[in-house]
C-alpha cells in the first residue's frame, strides 16, 4: 500500500526542449563550509529535498544530455543513492580543487560530444528549465564561445563580480576574496550558469592555474579566456532572484521561501485553494486536486497525493500519503505513510501511522492512533482509540476506549474485526483474535478467545447491585462527626 504512496515521480523532458543538443556538467563537490554542517551543502533539503536535484531537474527538463553530475567523496554513497532517480552519470572529484578542477572530472563522461556545454551549480537551485533552453538559444543564435548567466543584485557580497572595460565589453569575473575595494561596489555578479563549446572549455581548463586568494582552479577564469577571444557574452537573468546561490543557512532559508512560493503558486493555479499560502507548508513532491481547500498551518511533505474537493484543516501534517477525493482532515492530525479514500474523515487529533488505511467513508475521530491497519468502508472508530496491526471489516463500530493490544513484549499479533461487528467502550482485544461478522463485544470487556460471527462476547463480572448501601455509608460517617 505504501510503496505507491511514496513511488519516486520521473521526471521528463519538456516537449519543446532541444533534447541532447547540448550536454551538461553539474557541480556538487564542493565542501560548503560557510554551512557549518556535517552534511555536505547539496544535500540540504529545500521545500523537502536535497538542493541539488533543483539544478538536476532542470537539466533533465531542458533537454540536456547527458548530464555528469561531479560529486565529492564525503556522503557519496548517500549522493549516488538521491541520483538513481534520475538519467545522470555521476562523477567524483576525489578533492575539492575549485570549480574549474570539477568540471574538469567530468571530461570523459562527455567524450565526443558536439554541442556546447551547459554548466551548472549545485547549490544554485532556483534555475528554471526554460531559462535554461533561452540560454542555450541565446548561445547559439550569437556563436560565442561561452555564454554566462549574470544579475544585478542589491547587495552582491559573496558572489564573483562582472568586470567590465571602457567600453562596457566583459573583461572577467573576479572572486569576492579576489576584489580590489573598489571593485567591491560592483552589482552585476556571476550566477554559477554557463554555456560553453566544448572543445574550448576542455582546451582552455587545464590551463587554468590557482594563483587566486583560495588557491582553487577557478572555472571563472574561462570568462577572461573567452573575453580575449571576444568569445564571451553576458546573459542577464530575468529576474535577479533566480540566481540565488546558497552558502550560508541564510541563503538556504531564503531559498526556501522563494521556492515556497513558487509550489503554492503551481498549486492554486492548479486549482486548490490555500487560505494562507505564507504558513502553509508544501513539499516539492505534492500534488493537489482542484477546488481542495487547504487551511494555515498546515504541512504537505513528501511524496503526498490530495484528490479532488477535500479539506485539510489546520496544524496537520501529512508526509508521503495517499488522500482520494472528498476527505475531510480535522485540525491537527499527523498522517504518515497512509491511504485515505474518497469521503473519508480523519480528526482531529487523529494520528495515522504508516500503513493505514481508511477505506471509503472510514471514519476516525480523537485521539485516536491507527498503525499497520485497515479499517473498512462506512466504519467508525471516533473517540480513543488505538487500533495497530488490526482489520475492520465494513459498517464495523469500534467504541471509545478500544485497545487492540498487539504486542506481547516479544512480538506483535494481529487483530481481525470482521464486516458490522459492534466493539462497545473501553474494550481490550488482545491479540491475535478475531471477532466475526457482526457480533457484539460488551462494553469493558477483555477479549483473549475468538468470538464468533453474531454472538455477544462479554468478560466482566457480573453487576453487584446493594440496595441502600450507600445512604447507610453517609449516615454512619455523620454519626461519627457529631
Ligand atoms: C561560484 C563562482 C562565483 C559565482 C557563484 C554563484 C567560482 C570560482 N566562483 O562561487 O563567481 O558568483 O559561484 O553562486 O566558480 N564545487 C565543486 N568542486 C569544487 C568547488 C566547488 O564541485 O572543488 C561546487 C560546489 O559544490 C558548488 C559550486 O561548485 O555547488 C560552486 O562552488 P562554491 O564554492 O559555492 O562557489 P562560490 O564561492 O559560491
Ligand atoms: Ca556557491
Amino acid at each position: 500500500v505504501t510503496a505507491s504512496a511514496t513511488k519516486k515521480r520521473s521526471v521528463s523532458r519538456a516537449a519543446d526542449a532541444p533534447a541532447g543538443r547540448f550536454s551538461a556538467v553539474i557541480l556538487a563537490a564542493g565542501r560548503g563550509k560557510r554551512m557549518r554542517s556535517k552534511t555536505v551543502k547539496v544535500l540540504h533539503p529545500l521545500a523537502g529535498r536535497p538542493m541539488l536535484l533543483y539544478p538536476i531537474i532542470a537539466a533533465v527538463e531542458a533537454g540536456a544530455d547527458p548530464i555528469a553530475v561531479v560529486i565529492g567523496s564525503r556522503q557519496q554513497e548517500v549522493l549516488r543513492q538521491h541520483l538513481k532517480p534520475y538519467p545522470v552519470v555521476p562523477v567524483v572529484q576525489p578533492e575539492p580543487l575549485g570549480t574549474g578542477h570539477a568540471v574538469l572530472q567530468a571530461r570523459d563522461a562527455l567524450k565526443g560530444r558536439a554541442g556546447p556545454v551547459l554548466i551548472l551549480s549545485g547549490d544554485v537551485p532556483l534555475i528554471p528549465a526554460d531559462l535554461i533552453r533561452r540560454l542555450f538559444e541565446d548561445h547559439t543564435r550569437h556563436g560565442g564561445l561561452l555564454t554566462f548567466m549574470t544579475a544585478q543584485l542589491p547587495n552582491p557580497y559573496g558572489y564573483g563580480r562582472v568586470i567590465r572595460g571602457r567600453m562596457g565589453e566583459v573583461e572577467r569575473i573576479v572572486e569576492e576574496r579576489d576584489l580590489r575595494p573598489e571593485q567591491k561596489a560592483i552589482s552585476e555578479i556571476n550566477a554559477g550558469v554557463y554555456m560553453v563549446q566544448p572543445d574550448f572549455l576542455f582546451e582552455t581548463l587545464p590551463m587554468v592555474g590557482r594563483r587566486n586568494a583560495q588557491k582553487e582552479y577557478y572555472l571563472t577564469d574561462l570568462v577572461a579566456a573567452a573575453a580575449e577571444r571576444k568569445g564571451a557574452r553576458p546573459f542577464p537573468a530575468p529576474d535577479p532572484e533566480l540566481a540565488l546561490g546558497i552558502n550560508t543557512r541564510a541563503e538556504l532559508a531564503l531559498a526556501e521561501r522563494r521556492m515556497r512560493d513558487r509550489i503554492a503558486d503551481r498549486l492554486m493555479e492548479e486549482g486548490a485553494t490555500l487560505l494562507d499560502p505564507a504558513t502553509t507548508w508544501i513539499e516539492a513532491g505534492v500534488r493537489i486536486g482542484e477546488d481542495t481547500v487547504i487551511y494555515p498551518n498546515t504541512r504537505l511533505e513528501g511524496a503526498t497525493e490530495i484528490g479532488r474537493d477535500c479539506v485539510i484543516r489546520s496544524f496537520t501534517t501529512v508526509r508521503d500519503a495517499r488522500i482520494g477525493n472528498g476527505v475531510t482532515v480535522k485540525e491537527s492530525c499527523v498522517i504518515t505513510e497512509s491511504v485515505i479514500e474518497d469521503g473519508a474523515s480523519a480528526g482531529p487529533f487523529a494520528h495515522l501511522r504508516p500503513g493505514t488505511v481508511l477505506r471509503r467513508k472510514a471514519r476516525v475521530g480523537n485521539f485516536v492512533e491507527v498503525k499497520k491497519s485497515e479499517i473498512g468502508e462506512g466504519s467508525k472508530a471516533n473517540h480513543l482509540t488505538y487500533l495497530g496491526d488490526a482489520t475492520v471489516g465494513r459498517d464495523a463500530n469500534i467504541g471509545a476506549g478500544t485497545i487492540t493490544c498487539n504486542y506481547d513484549g516479544f512480538a506483535k499479533h494481529t487483530t481481525v474485526i470482521e464486516d458490522r461487528v459492534f466493539v462497545g467502550s473501553d474494550t481490550q482485544l488482545v491479540a491475535p483474535v478475531r471477532v466475526g461478522r457482526g457480533a457484539v463485544v460488551a462494553a469493558g470487556s477483555t477479549v483473549t478467545k475468538d468470538v464468533p460471527a453474531e454472538a455477544l462476547a462479554i468478560s466482566r463480572p457480573e453487576q453487584v447491585n446493594k440496595p441502600g448501601w450507600a445512604k447507610n455509608r453517609r449516615t454512619a460517617q455523620k454519626r461519627k462527626a457529631d
